[in-house]
């Protein structure tokens, strides 16, 4: 899988890609992130990016030929499958999103700033718009820092365990249910029994009701009818 990055702040997204899980899966080569500095594409003396907005009002307006010059470019060397756009008005972000995604094999992701950008970039170039939540970040960069740690961590291989992408919170619609490690007794807090059981269908059972209480007490918007 491929990640195009836009952004006129490259520098924020350094670090989300140069550590633990991101980093070790760009090495191993399972994904390439590339960062593009929309400012880099800017045909303006100055290497303007944004403008103020026609009819008025505060804030300044992302321009549209730094953008679509950079997609053009990206597109006539490869068919991307998705053109996201990371805003606070676009469909929130969820596992259900990244397990989409993560089957793509070219996506590319720009980040808004200050206004946010040229409503005719919207119209003309992304497909698709996301927003990370009910809450307005200073620019897209966290959102899509975001958005490719959720869609990396599900690539084969990415995880060591395989198995520990299907079991995270939120894969089949329910929490994870709580986990514990040595000691198995720390001052009289003690793991429960069940876990140093060896029991592997017992103990499975009990993750599974751990799961749905924890789902009940905390989601219960996540649960089916039935098992409210
Ligand atoms: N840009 C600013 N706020 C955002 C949000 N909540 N989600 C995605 N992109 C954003």
């Amino acid at each position: 899988m491929r990640i195009d990055i836009l952004t006129v702040l490259p520098k924020l997204l350094e670090s989300p890609f140069n550590d633990s899980i991101l980093k070790r899966a760009i090495e191993k080569k399972l994904v390439e992130v590339h960062i593009h500095n929309i400012r880099d594409y800017s045909t303006q003396n100055q290497k303007q990016v944004d403008d103020y907005q026609f009819g008025g009002g505060a804030g300044m307006v992302m321009t549209i030929q730094p953008i679509a010059d950079c997609i053009d470019k990206l597109q006539s060397e490869r068919t991307y499958d998705e053109i996201i756009y990371m805003t606070p008005d676009g469909e929130q972000f969820n596992q259900a999103t990244a397990n989409t995604l993560s089957l793509k094999e070219n996506i590319i992701i720009l980040c808004g700033h200050y206004k946010g950008v040229d409503q005719r970039i919207r119209d003309h170039y992304i497909t698709k718009e996301i927003s990370i939540g009910d809450y307005v970040l200073s620019g897209g960069e966290l959102a899509a820092a975001v958005v490719s740690d959720a869609i990396i961590r599900l690539l084969p291989g990415v995880l060591n365990d395989e198995s520990s992408a299907l079991t995270d919170s939120f894969q089949d619609n329910l929490l994870a249910p709580p986990v514990y490690t040595r000691p198995a007794d720390y001052k009289g807090w003690k793991v429960p029994e069940i876990l140093l059981s060896g029991h592997e269908k017992k103990i499975e059972d009990w993750r599974h009701e751990q799961a749905i209480e924890r789902t009940k007490q905390r989601r219960p918007d996540l649960l089916d009818e039935n098992e409210k």
